[in-house]
């Protein structure tokens, strides 16, 4: 089996989930920034799964990712994310299903994975300034509500379930 994990990050908290990832896998592995993805570098055919992790930004993936995970057909994908606001509740859900919704639906997608990553100390101020002037901004509230507890993640906790994830998956695709 030969699999392949792209990811965006800009603060290295998807980056740490990444390469838990990749220390979980068996077998033909690969691990790429999304940065140095460009048209035609990526031979997506070779792989038998491919990990494909974002970090959110304004309740989507970034737009690094979208606009590679928008040109992939045909694959089975894994998708996995960080994001700032806790991810229990329907915010998390929902932006799992925004993200899904951004690939063509040639693609089969084998399972999703999100955990809290810590919010940029610096963005505290600015949005606190944003929420007064956008009060009604749903992603600026649910970042301000989780950011303290956001600062200790991804903790040990979630790369643990990103290991679990992982090791579904790989089960999973081997009995495809
Ligand atoms: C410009 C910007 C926009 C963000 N928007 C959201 C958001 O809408 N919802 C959310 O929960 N977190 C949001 N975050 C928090 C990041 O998704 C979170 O800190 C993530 O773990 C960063 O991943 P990285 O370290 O791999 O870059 C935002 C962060 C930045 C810098």
């Amino acid at each position: 089996m030969k699999s392949l994990i792209l990811y965006s990050s800009l603060t290295g908290n998807t980056k740490k989930i990444a390469q838990s990832i990749y220390d979980t896998m068996q077998g033909e592995k690969e691990i790429k920034n999304i940065s140095e993805v460009t048209d035609n570098n990526v031979d997506y055919e070779k792989y038998d799964i491919i990990f494909l992790g974002y970090w959110v930004d304004k309740g989507i993936c970034d737009k690094n990712s979208k606009l590679v995970f928008e040109n992939i057909h045909n694959k089975k994908l894994a998708l996995f994310g960080t994001m700032g606001a806790n991810t229990k509740g329907n915010y998390g859900i929902n932006i799992m299903d925004k993200v899904k919704d951004v690939f063509s639906k040639d693609n089969e997608i084998v399972g999703s994975f999100i955990c809290q990553g810590k919010i940029a100390e610096g963005l505290k101020v600015k949005y606190e300034e944003m929420l007064k002037l956008h009060p009604e901004n749903e992603h600026i509230r649910e970042q301000l509500k989780g950011h303290e507890e956001s600062q200790s993640h991804p903790d040990e906790q979630d790369v643990s379930e990103a290991v679990r994830f992982t090791k579904d998956i790989m089960a999973k695709v081997s009995d495809m």
